[in-house]
C-alpha cells in the first residue's frame, strides 16, 4: 500500500472510491434543515473487498484498525459496525470477506471520513458482487450507516462522499440536490487540530442548547441559512472577498453555539493573520479541522499553521 510500503494482499482487486467533504458554510444548522455549502475532498478513501476463508475482517492500516467483523457484535471501531450494516443490507452477512481500506484523510476531523468509508466499502462490495448499484442507492445506504454512527445526520456527508460535487444542500430537498459548477478550484487550506471531534456528541450538545434557547437558536440558524445561500453564489462566481467574510461570520455563529475550542480559535486566528480572507472551523467542531480561504496566500497560511504544529490536510492555491 501507499502508506505502509508493503503491498496489501488484495491490492489487485478493483477499488471502491469515495470523497471526503469540507463544509464552507452551514454545519449544525444543516441538522435543522437549513442550507449547508460544501465542497468535496477528492481521493479521500479507497476500499477493496475480496472473499476470505474463516471470518470477515476489516483493515484500515492508516488508522490502526484491524478487527474481525462478526454479525450482531459491535466492534471497538465504529467502522466495524458500518461494515456489518452494509453486509446485512447487501444480503451477504453470512459470507466472509477481507475488507481493506486505504484512508488518506484522518478520522474524526470533521472531513466526512465516516461517510466516505461507508461509500467506498459499499462500492467495493458492489464491484465484488456485480450488483451495479446506482448512486442514489449507494447514498441511501451510506445515510443509514451515518445514522448508526451519528444519530441525526443531515445527510450532507454521504451526499459528498457519493457524488463528489460542490453542493448547496438541505436535508428535506436532498434528492433534488444539484451540483454547483465552479469555474476554478477555490484556494482553500484545510488544517487539522489533531484533536478528535465526536460529531454525535457535538450534535447532541447543540440539540440540548437548542431545546432551552429555541427562539435564540432559530434566529442563529436562519442567519446561517442565509449565509450558505449567499455563499453558494459567491463560490460559483469566485467572489472570494464576499465568501471569506461570510465564512468569518459563520465561524462567529459556530463559536456562539459553543462548538469551537481554544485550539480552533487559535488556528482561525493564525490563518487570518497570514492573509486568509475567511477562516472557520469546519464540520462538527469540538476538535477537528479548520478551512481557510486564501487567494494568493495559501502558501503563507499553510506554512504558518504548520509552524504552529498543525497538520495540513489539503491545499490549493489560485
Ligand atoms: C457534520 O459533517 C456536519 C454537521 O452539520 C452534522 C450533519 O450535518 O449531519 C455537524
Amino acid at each position: 500500500g501507499r502508506t505502509t510500503g508493503t503491498k496489501a494482499e488484495n491490492q489487485d482487486e478493483p477499488a471502491g472510491r469515495a470523497c471526503g467533504k469540507v463544509i464552507l458554510l452551514g454545519e449544525h444548522a444543516a441538522v435543522y434543515d437549513k442550507h449547508v455549502l460544501a465542497v468535496p475532498l477528492p481521493e479521500a478513501i479507497e476500499a477493496r473487498v475480496r472473499p476470505a476463508d474463516g471470518r470477515s475482517r476489516l483493515r484500515i492500516p492508516a488508522w490502526g484498525v484491524d478487527e474481525p467483523v462478526v454479525p450482531g457484535r459491535r466492534g471497538s471501531s465504529a467502522a466495524v459496525a458500518t461494515v456489518a450494516l452494509i453486509m446485512r443490507e447487501l444480503h451477504v452477512a453470512e459470507r466472509h470477506y477481507d475488507i481493506e481500506v486505504d484512508a488518506r484523510i484522518p478520522a474524526a476531523m470533521g472531513l466526512g471520513a465516516s461517510a466516505a468509508i461507508a461509500v467506498a466499502i459499499i462500492r467495493a462490495f458492489d464491484l465484488q458482487l456485480g450488483f451495479r448499484l446506482d448512486n442514489r442507492t449507494i447514498d441511501t445506504l451510506a445515510f443509514e450507516c451515518e445514522k448508526l454512527a451519528h444519530g441525526t445526520p443531515s445527510g450532507i456527508d454521504n451526499n459528498l462522499a457519493t457524488y463528489g460535487e460542490p453542493v448547496l444542500y438541505t436535508r428535506s430537498t436532498a434528492s433534488r440536490t444539484k451540483p454547483i459548477q465552479l469555474s476554478e478550484v477555490p484556494p482553500l487550506v484545510v488544517a487539522s487540530s489533531g484533536k478528535r471531534g465526536v460529531t454525535k456528541d457535538m450534535v447532541a450538545g447543540v440539540a440540548k442548547r437548542y431545546a432551552s434557547n429555541q427562539t435564540l437558536y432559530d434566529t442563529i440558524f436562519s442567519e446561517i441559512d442565509e449565509l450558505s445561500v449567499a455563499g453558494s453564489v459567491a463560490l460559483r462566481d469566485a467572489d472570494y472577498e464576499s465568501l471569506g467574510s461570510m465564512m468569518n461570520v459563520c465561524h462567529g455563529f459556530l463559536n456562539a453555539i459553543e462548538v469551537s475550542t481554544p485550539e480552533l480559535e487559535k488556528m482561525v486566528h493564525i490563518a487570518r493573520l497570514n492573509g486568509a480572507l475567511g477562516a472557520k472551523l469546519t464540520g462538527a467542531g469540538g476538535g477537528g479541522s479548520i478551512v481557510a480561504l486564501c487567494p494568493g496566500r495559501s502558501h503563507d497560511v499553510a506554512a504558518a499553521l504548520k509552524k504552529a504544529g498543525y497538520a495540513i490536510i489539503r491545499f490549493s492555491d489560485s
